[in-house]
């Protein structure tokens, strides 16, 4: 396959939908994300526990539960090779869906230990899965796999292909997996919390070695992580979810040195910086995350925002607005007519009070910046 070239895009996610049922009421878990992915680029997604990043991910797979109710759009252009597809429209037990899974668009957990069955040698679920996508010939197979192995930086592949997961450190076995999703040229690989459970040193060297398969292979990358740090080291693009939306999203060096979004700036300033007195206490966003079921139209980071701007934004949902090229926010601070108090936001049932308690900052007032 002829990988597309660097900045085609692959992927396009447009007012992506996933509501689920529960006792309490209908959790809007992703509630209207967009993005594309682009050949040869990364795209992280950030934002805290519960924000929705899996069930993005996962639902770009069709691997959500029947009862899940998806809506939006899900386009994985055509190349060289494959048709167009929506993926939403796809039956998710159907056979396209199976074209899509590993082969098209793969995928590599944040726990490798629970990733491979522990009955089977790694080399037997490599290669199965090789067969599964790309040829029919058990000896070929094996020698993609040994390749592979030797390309992710598997020491002794010969002797390591017949050794069971046990065998395996916890790096070596991420390296396995990243040997298995990328033994099949996928045109996307999502990377969900790829190295949360591997210690630095090896954390570092996955990152290197996803960069440089990726720049190899010319795939698109969607690298979900809640850790910035990791997010300035392998990340072109970041979109930052809050409670099932997109709030921000920029290229990675507009997101370090302007953010907008006061939940951006929160995040920014709870990462420990070299040089801290130890002494001085990390920054940590107050309050918690709202759980998204029945909520008001309103900005969903609103109870715990330093800015916000009573009867605006507990009052109506912000809209994702661009503020700079390639920069978009969703927060009514940003938004120039209401900042400047000229319009109020929309729909209002009162008319606006207006905003003295929490003052929108204006354009001469410096940001905070990292
Ligand atoms: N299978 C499921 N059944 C019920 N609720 C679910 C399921 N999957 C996700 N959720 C809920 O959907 C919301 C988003 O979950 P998701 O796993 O996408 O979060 P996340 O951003 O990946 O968080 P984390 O950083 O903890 O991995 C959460 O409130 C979660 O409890
Ligand atoms: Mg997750």
């Amino acid at each position: 396959m002829t990988a597309p070239a660097p900045g085609t895009t692959v992927l396009t996610v447009e007012d992506l939908k996933v509501h689920l049922p529960t006792e309490a009421g209908t959790l809007k878990a992703v509630d209207g994300v967009g993005f594309t992915l682009k050949a040869g680029s990364t795209l992280g997604l950030v934002g805290e526990s519960g924000s929705g990043k899996s069930l993005t991910s996962k639902t770009l797979l069709r691997l959500n539960p029947e009862d899940f109710d998806e809506a939006g759009r899900i386009t994985l252009h055509a190349t060289d090779d494959h048709d167009e597809l929506e993926i939403l429209s796809l039956d998710p037990k159907g056979p396209l869906v199976r074209t899509v899974r590993g082969r098209r668009i793969a995928m590599i957990f944040q726990e490798p230990m629970t990733a491979f069955s522990p009955l089977y040698t790694i080399g037997n679920q490599i290669i199965e899965a090789i067969l599964l996508h790309t040829t029919s010939d058990r000896h070929e197979a094996r020698q993609i796999c040994l390749a592979m192995m030797a390309k992710v930086g598997i020491a002794d592949a010969d002797r390591r292909i017949d050794q069971y997961p046990h065998e395996f450190s916890g790096g070596m076995l991420q390296r396995a997996l990243i040997a298995m999703a990328l033994s099949c040229s996928p045109e996307i690989l999502i990377a969900d919390e790829p190295t949360t459970a591997l210690d630095v040193t090896i954390q570092a060297q996955v990152l290197e070695l996803i960069s440089q398969l990726q720049e190899e292979l010319g795939m698109a990358v969607l690298f979900i992580t809640h850790d910035l740090a990791v997010v300035a080291e392998v990340c072109d693009e970041v979109a930052v979810m809050y409670l099932g939306k997109v709030v921000e999203q920029a290229p990675v060096r507009e997101i370090f040195k302007n953010p907008r979004h006061p939940y951006t700036r929160g995040l920014l300033r709870s990462i420990p910086r070299l040089g801290m007195g130890r002494r001085e206490r990390l920054y940590a966003i107050e309050g918690t995350v709202p759980q998204a079921i029945d909520l008001p139209p309103m900005c969903g980071f609103y109870d715990r925002c330093a800015h916000r701007i009573d009867g605006v934004c507990n009052t109506a949902t912000p809209q994702l607005l661009p503020v700079a090229p390639q920069h978009q926010v969703r927060c009514f601070l940003e938004d120039p007519d209401i900042a400047s108090g000229s319009k109020p936001a929309e729909p209002v049932p009162e008319p606006a009070t207006s905003p003295t308690a929490h003052r929108a900052p204006t354009a001469a007032e410096p940001k905070e910046q990292r």
